[in-house]
């Protein structure tokens, strides 16, 4: 009988495998697959280095690997993401959250928390839920609801505020469509919208093209789309001095800034990310 490869040496070859396939990080993913396996943390796995792998565990270990080989995001593998120090469920329904987003989410509940009354805000496009679970967890003062087109997409959200135990509301409703009205009025409204232009599709990574959901990704038009619609609606839905919210792409601050003043939103602010690129834009009411 062949000797069983332990943590190290499957750690090591699935390295190789990932690399030689075009994987960014395959060190890294190599370890978080196993660890999911291994029912533990990334970094435990270097106290059992010598542990040799059950065959059971070893089939597994190639499974996830085949998938991740074909660039089938890790996230969707390991099948939940940590948002704002929360887990999130995450299926090919939903788009992946973000650390940048993480960002905005920071900034709403600074804004926030200067109102003292209650605050109603509405997340357009919510996905997985996100954003909409991380400020209801973190702003008692909140009663957030939810609106996404996709049905599939308010199930993974539903079931993340039951696993995160937040009362979010979450409604099915078409950002381009009237019954976005019938959703009522909000303080604050916050949008991480589908901004890939049709034209940059093909250049996005694999991962992206091939696996996130198409709808979640571009709005099939210039990128700007949902940010005029969405800027649109807030006018007729935000209640006086009430904020709108938008994460941007890189490098789309300035058309995203002229919707917004267009429209005569006012105290329009651009917030940058760590690396110094603008990736949020807020605007108000008067
Ligand atoms: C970029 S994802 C954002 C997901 C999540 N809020 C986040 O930040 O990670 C955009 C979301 O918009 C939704 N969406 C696409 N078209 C829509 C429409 N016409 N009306 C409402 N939501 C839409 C997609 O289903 C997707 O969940």
């Amino acid at each position: 009988m062949s000797k069983l490869l332990t943590v190290l040496e499957s750690v090591k070859l699935s390295e190789e495998y990932l690399r030689k396939k075009g994987v960014q990080e395959p060190r890294a993913n190599a370890e978080l697959l196993l660890a999911d396996i291994l029912h533990c943390k990334r970094l435990d796995l270097y106290l059992m280095f010598d542990r040799p792998l059950s065959e059971n565990e070893i089939k597994k270990y190639r499974e996830y690997l085949s998938r991740r080989a074909n660039f089938e995001p890790l996230q969707y593998i390991l099948g939940k993401v940590e948002f704002y120090g929360m887990s999130f469920k995450v299926t090919k329904d939903v788009l992946i959250p973000r650390p940048e987003t993480e960002l905005l989410v920071g900034e709403i509940i600074t804004s926030a928390k200067t109102i003292n009354d209650k605050v109603k805000i509405l997340d357009v496009g919510t996905g997985s839920g996100n954003i909409a679970i991380a400020l209801q967890k973190n702003l008692k003062n909140a009663e957030v609801c939810g609106a996404d087109v996709s049905a599939k997409a308010l199930e993974v959200a539903r079931e993340n505020a039951r696993l995160n135990s937040v009362g979010v509301e979450f409604k099915q409703a078409d950002v381009f469509d009237e019954n976005i009205f019938e959703l009522g009025k909000f303080d604050l409204i916050v949008s991480n919208p589908p901004y890939v232009a049709k034209e940059k599709i093909d250049s996005l990574q694999e991962e992206i093209k091939n696996y996130e959901p198409i709808i979640a990704v571009t709005d099939n038009a210039d990128g700007y789309s949902f940010f005029r619609r969405i800027a649109d609606i807030s006018l007729k839905i935000l209640n006086p001095n009430g904020m709108l919210f938008f994460e941007i792409s890189e490098g789309q601050e300035h058309e995203v800034e002229n919707i917004l003043n267009e429209r005569g939103f006012k105290n329009i602010k651009t917030i940058k990310d760590f690396n110094g690129l603008a990736r949020i834009i807020k605007g108000e009411l008067g």
